[in-house]
């Protein structure tokens, strides 16, 4: 996949960008006017995160998102998307059972998602392949999983203990073996986040994951310098020194294709 191609990308064609030399670009979007200006710059996925509740509701967690409220995100994203993937995120306990799961995918897959993103490994897993087994394509998302914070204690770098970092691998197989497309790994130490790129035949994006991986993924409002509250060490502001939001985004999709992030600084031994 080459995106000066401007060919659509696909679940498959992720999946061959694995195997090319050419890093994934993936950021959020909430709405049809930040979507074409991501889709513009040359972004492979457009994730629709439950992190709206954050940086668009204004809320401390992502826990109060609803469905509801993602599926009208997501119709919004859709209009403003040529090229890139759309990803939607499935929001806190729409996905604790499998009639729950399938009913929450199809209102985001109706609403133009083409994968949707669930959070959690073995315990999630019967989940996972019954929505691929109906045609709906699947990203995990391990490591710092913001809808379990309050079981995690607070929003803290991942599986830096031998034992968790185990478990980790193991979810990110049994993820991929339950057929998941892409995973996403948040806030995790990089050497834990490459073995688990080098293991995995899907992608691997990062978030905090280091370098080493097979794509990365920011929040927007991050990306532009706008969100509130501390700055997380793996944000960097591509607003800072520019002079439009087109040109931080075009730094985001060339920094993350050529290498330069994430850097040590943005990342954790
Ligand atoms: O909700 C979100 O934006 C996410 C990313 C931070 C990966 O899940």
């Amino acid at each position: 996949m080459n995106t000066q191609t401007g060919k659509k990308v696909t679940v498959p064609g992720l999946g061959a960008m694995k195997q090319g030399d050419q890093s994934i670009v993936m950021l959020t979007a909430y709405d049809a006017s930040f979507a074409r200006r991501v889709d513009a710059a040359g972004v492979d996925c457009v994730l629709v995160g439950d992190s709206l509740g954050n940086v668009i509701q204004g809320r401390d967690s992502t826990l109060p998102v609803t469905v509801d409220h993602m599926v009208y995100h997501v119709d919004a994203v859709r209009r403003g998307l040529e090229r890139a993937l759309l990803i939607a995120d499935m929001p806190f306990m729409s996905y604790h059972d499998r009639p729950t799961a399938m009913q929450s995918a199809a209102r985001l897959m109706s609403a133009g998602a083409e994968m949707v993103k669930l959070e959690g490994g073995s315990a999630v897993v019967d989940r996972v392949s019954e929505l691929v087994a109906q045609g709906i394509p699947v990203c995990g998302h391990l490591g710092l999983t913001p809808q379990h914070v309050h079981q995690l204690g607070g929003y803290r770098v991942q599986g830096r203990d031998d034992a968790l970092a185990r478990v980790l691998r193991e979810d990110a197989v049994a993820l991929e073996n339950a057929g998941a497309g892409l995973l996403v790994l948040e806030c995790v130490p990089t050497a834990l986040a490459a073995s688990v790129a080098e293991r995995l035949r899907i992608p691997v994006i990062g978030i905090g994951a280091g370098p080493d991986v097979d794509g990365q993924v920011l929040v927007l409002y991050d990306v532009l310098g706008i969100s509130s509250g501390p700055r997380p060490r793996f944000v960097r502001d591509f607003m800072s020194g520019r002079d439009s939001i087109d040109a931080a985004l075009a730094a985001y999709a060339e920094a993350v294709r050529d290498g330069s992030f994430p850097d040590a600084e943005h990342s954790y031994a």
